[in-house]
């Protein structure tokens, strides 16, 4: 099995759904005058929702040339929606869509979200993958500040009126804010600060609090399945935070296992 294939595949099968999910989102917080970003957002829905089918109907034992076409053109898709996204956090900022629903701070997000992605594909076809402990601290700076702002939009989107939920979104925001602070000020240590012992126990305090909030959302998530609290919460934007932690736990957890199968003294600095 081809690595480069295996990967590819992950990442666009994951981000692309992600992407056409923005789309839906965006095209939801327009007015309805806004009729022409309306239709811009659904134009990329539908180019995100072929990707998503074309990366499931690929095997794994693909040609590799093939699927590295196929990453140049996801590549441009991710590169025109992080275009849009920013066209419209402009819009925004310069006040010309009062009375729209979308946060600068979400769209702002949405749009790291799909800059991350267009990086994932530029490396993975490049052959430039970062090496483990430069992917351990940016992996973490990316996904901490992403799970920090989560727990921001979730604290606004729920009905004040939910006053337990509301604190205990802000609690997050809080926790994880602190965590991007110490993901900075490690990433300021390098090389340095790029020793086994000092990045496992990174990893794996990043992943207690990763955990809580993935359980908090989970729940959330049911909750407003059910009906049960009020909020202005699309129930997809609940499910989609939701995949968004469970992908930063799974990448912690191959973390974990990279490092602890690192056979060298653990006192020794990974970079030389
Ligand atoms: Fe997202
Ligand atoms: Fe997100």
């Amino acid at each position: 099995m081809d690595a480069f294939v295996a990967r590819s595949l992950d990442e666009i099968r994951f981000w692309s759904r992600i992407m056409k999910e923005h789309a839906l989102f965006l095209g939801l917080g327009f007015r309805a005058e806004d009729t022409q970003l309306k239709s811009e957002a659904n134009r990329f829905y539908t180019i995100f929702e072929n990707i998503e089918r074309r990366s499931h109907e690929y095997q794994l034992d693909a040609d590799p040339n093939t699927i590295k076409d196929f990453n140049t053109e996801v590549r441009v898709a991710a590169t025109n929606i992080w275009a849009f996204k920013r066209m419209v956090l402009g819009l925004i900022l310069q006040c010309k869509l009062p009375g729209g629903t979308n946060f600068p701070l979400l769209v702002d997000h949405v749009s790291r979200e799909a800059n991350y992605f267009r990086n994932r594909l530029d490396e993975l076809n490049s052959g430039t993958l970062e090496p483990l402990p430069d992917a351990i601290i940016d992996e973490n700076i990316f996904f901490l500040k992403i799970m920090a702002d989560h727990a921001k939009f979730i604290g606004h989107l729920l009905d004040p009126s939910e006053r337990k939920l509301v604190d205990q979104a802000r609690e997050f925001s809080n926790d994880f804010d602190t965590l991007m602070f110490q993901a900075a000020d490690l990433s300021s240590m390098r090389p340095q600060s790029q020793t086994v012992p000092l990045l496992s126990q990174f990893v794996d305090e990043n992943r207690v609090s990763v955990k809580s909030l993935r359980d908090f959302k989970k729940t959330a998530r049911d909750l407003i399945e059910e009906c049960r609290i009020k909020s202005i919460i699309h129930p997809l934007l609940a499910d989609h935070v939701f995949r968004e932690a469970e992908r930063f736990l799974y990448i912690l957890d191959m973390f974990d296992q990279s490092l602890s199968g690192i056979k060298v003294n653990k006192r020794e600095i990974l970079h030389s």
